[in-house]
């Protein structure tokens, strides 16, 4: 995590985020997540609106990004109007060779994973930092119901060697819900039955865990960018 400067970084976030617009093709509804990368995503689309006559329509992962959509000159829809998307891109706090996700660093899970769930591909847009061996060392973000988040804590806990920390006591989701940070290390051996065994815990409204989601993960390393497939890509 620490080999980048901060400068290195925000670079290969950029690259990340503008190459994934390559797949964005007119007419397309597209799902627009969440996120320091995804930012330089939405500039690129706005760019693309205004000068080259994009074409597209999006649905946000989060207010932020509804808010900086908007203002890009995107124009967004909801689920009212629309049941499925042509693809979304999103960043990812982590992720593993294949392509399972830690995400929710920035609080947007629930509305990340309802976007990814609802479209026919998923692009991760990520820098160097966050290619793992073994996922884990980011703290899992786990949504939960504000009614007795305590106990859900505590359940989890069963769960996790490490500590599991409420994110502020006054933070709430754009849902309105608390975010229970679980410090399980870098070692989360079986991410698909850990999702399904934190998910059983009533009280536990969305994982950040993403397991068989991503199809795609445009990665920027400060030599260029490079696409990493997973060989059942949709995209
Ligand atoms: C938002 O809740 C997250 O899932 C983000 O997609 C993730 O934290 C990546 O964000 P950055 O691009 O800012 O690292």
């Amino acid at each position: 995590m620490g080999q980048f400067t901060s400068e290195e970084k925000e670079a290969m976030k950029a690259e990340a985020g503008i190459a994934a617009c390559a797949f964005v093709e007119n007419g397309m509804k597209i799902g627009i997540g969440t996120g320091s990368t995804v930012k330089y995503t939405i500039l690129e689309l706005g760019r693309r609106i205004r000068e080259e006559g994009l074409d597209v329509v999006g649905i946000p992962t989060s207010e932020a990004t509804e808010k900086l959509s908007i203002e890009q000159g995107i124009e967004m829809v909801d689920w009212s109007n629309c049941q499925y998307l042509d693809l979304v891109i999103d960043g990812a706090d982590e992720f593993d060779s294949d392509l399972h996700l830690i995400k929710g660093g920035g609080g947007a899970l629930l509305r990340e994973k309802i976007v990814a769930e609802s479209s026919g591909g998923m692009i991760v847009v990520a820098d160097a930092s966050k290619k793992v061996e073994i996922l884990g060392a980011f703290p899992l973000p786990i949504e939960v119901n504000p009614y007795g988040w305590e106990q859900t804590q505590r359940r989890i806990e069963a769960i996790c060697e490490g500590e599991v920390v409420r994110r502020g006591p006054d933070y709430v989701t754009d849902n309105g819900n608390p975010i229970l940070d679980a410090h399980f290390g870098p070692n989360i051996a079986d991410p698909v039955q850990l999702e399904a065994d934190l998910r059983s815990i009533s009280g536990v409204v969305e994982v950040g865990l993403f397991t068989d989601t991503a199809d795609v993960v445009v990665l920027a390393a400060p030599g260029g960018c490079e696409l990493i497939r997973k060989p059942t890509a949709r995209l």
